[in-house]
């Protein structure tokens, strides 16, 4: 298989907020095409351009990257109001996406009464945390048929037609007293959102096709991460779409032979936000620590993250799950300066047994309590581009981490600037990135 031609995936392996924004960005310029598959606008990521930062949910990372052609594929969920901010905002910027862009005609819209059901199920009892982007309803009415789909704004005398049942389910579910725009308002709101981004709609699956087939290099760009993944993930407290590999097919609608290469990318340590199993999470001093050294508050939502050593057992489920090839390892300049750094190696049971088993049931993870193996810290990464330059018990820790997790590392990030990081030699990166 020739380098040059090489596809490549890059997913999170924790429960979101790796890092993917900067391998994305440091990888973009060397892709032909950035594709996004799953999630919407609960994503987000920050972009810098000359000291300014420029937060994205639902525009590929490649955007910055004038080379770069940005498809969002049919697997994920649009808000139209929130791409066209995201758009203006790169636009003046200087960042014209026209003619480097495609929305799929098959992605599904997120609409007002979406956000309206999400934020009301969160006001109840049964809240799981999400970001109330309206992401779950969103995919629900997909699974339901009564999605609509970009496709359907090309046919505005239908469109209240397609809009109607999911509307008058929601109507149902919340109420007469429920404050929503009447149909004919989301209707009309919609075409108006949508009329400068109709140019940009098209069958994303034969430009994909065409592209691989044409031998362009393509970068698929995951959002949120496995453990967030509907069917992988610590289910019910999850995203609503396949965050993890088998969501890159059926959102684009490429086959598996067109993609070459797996980054997974995971922090140094971990973190979570929203409700849900969280084993590695610490309420001291250290977990504070890693939260304000870290800047581990999100950016869609703001929220504080919950934050813990890094979680073996749980990076090794994505790892298997995703057939990773080399692992992306981020944030390592976060440890820098403690005593002692932690490693989960597995989990002690009720029963005092120690498991590596990732519970099926969110109930089981509740008796599960961490089973740390401590190292000796560092005084500082910060910077380093040279891994044979790493402190030999920063060494130490990454050759245990790369042990239990059965995956070695192709990428470390030491910094948030894009020079601060090193890449592996002899690994599938250093062709592009060394
Ligand atoms: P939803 O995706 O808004 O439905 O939220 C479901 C769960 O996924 C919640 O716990 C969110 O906090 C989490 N989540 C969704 N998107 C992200 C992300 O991009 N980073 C981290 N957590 C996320």
């Amino acid at each position: 298989m020739s380098l040059v031609r090489t596809n490549l995936a890059i997913l999170g392996l924790q429960w979101g907020d790796e890092g993917k924004g900067k391998v994305v960005d440091l990888l973009s310029p060397h892709f032909h095409q950035v594709v996004r598959f799953q999630g919407g606008n609960n994503a987000g990521h920050t972009v810098v351009v000359d000291g300014q930062s420029i937060a994205l949910h639902q525009v590929p990372s490649g955007a910055l990257h004038p080379g770069c052609f940005l498809v969002v594929g049919n697997g994920v969920v649009l808000n139209l109001e929130v791409f066209q901010q995201e758009l203006d905002r790169l636009r003046t910027r200087g960042f014209d996406l026209a003619g480097r862009l495609m929305l799929s005609d098959r992605a599904h819209l997120i609409l007002p009464h979406h956000i309206a059901l999400d934020l009301w199920r969160e006001g109840g009892a049964n809240k799981i945390g999400t970001t109330g982007r309206g992401i779950g309803p969103a995919y629900e009415m997909k699974a339901g048929r009564m999605g609509v789909r970009l496709g359907d704004l090309l046919h505005p005398e239908t469109l209240a037609d397609r809009i109607r049942p999911g509307y008058e389910e929601v109507r149902l579910r919340l109420g007469a007293g429920a404050e929503l725009p009447s149909l004919e308002t989301v209707v009309e709101d919609l075409l108006r959102i949508a009329d400068p981004l109709l140019p940009f709609i098209g069958d994303s699956q034969s430009h994909l096709v065409a592209a691989w087939e044409r031998g362009d290099r393509i970068l698929f760009e995951g959002a949120q991460a496995t453990l967030l993944d509907i069917d992988h993930g610590t289910y019910p407290f999850v995203t609503s779409s396949n965050c993890s590999l088998g969501g890159l097919f059926t959102g684009t609608g490429l086959p598996p032979k067109a993609l070459d290469k797996i980054l997974g990318i995971a922090k140094a340590y971990t973190t979570r936000v929203g409700s849900g199993p969280f084993p590695a999470e610490m309420h001291d001093a250290t977990g504070e620590r890693l939260r304000q050294v870290g800047r581990e508050f999100g950016t869609t939502t703001g929220r504080p993250r919950r934050c813990g050593w890094f979680d073996a057992p749980i990076t090794a489920h994505a790892c298997r799950t995703n057939g990773v090839d080399g692992l992306a390892i981020m944030k390592l300049d976060v440890l820098d300066g403690l005593d002692e750094v932690g490693l989960i190696v597995g989990y002690r049971t009720g029963e005092g047994t120690i498991t590596t088993e990732l519970p099926s049931c969110a109930a089981d993870w509740k008796g599960l309590q961490p089973e740390v193996k401590y190292f000796k810290g560092w005084a500082s990464t910060r910077g380093i581009t040279k891994h044979g330059e790493l402190p030999a018990e920063a060494h130490a820790y990454l050759e245990a981490l790369v042990e239990s997790v059965e995956v070695p590392i192709a990428y470390l990030s030491t910094g948030p600037d894009r020079q601060e990081g090193c890449v592996y030699p002899g690994t599938f990166l250093e062709p592009l990135l060394g």
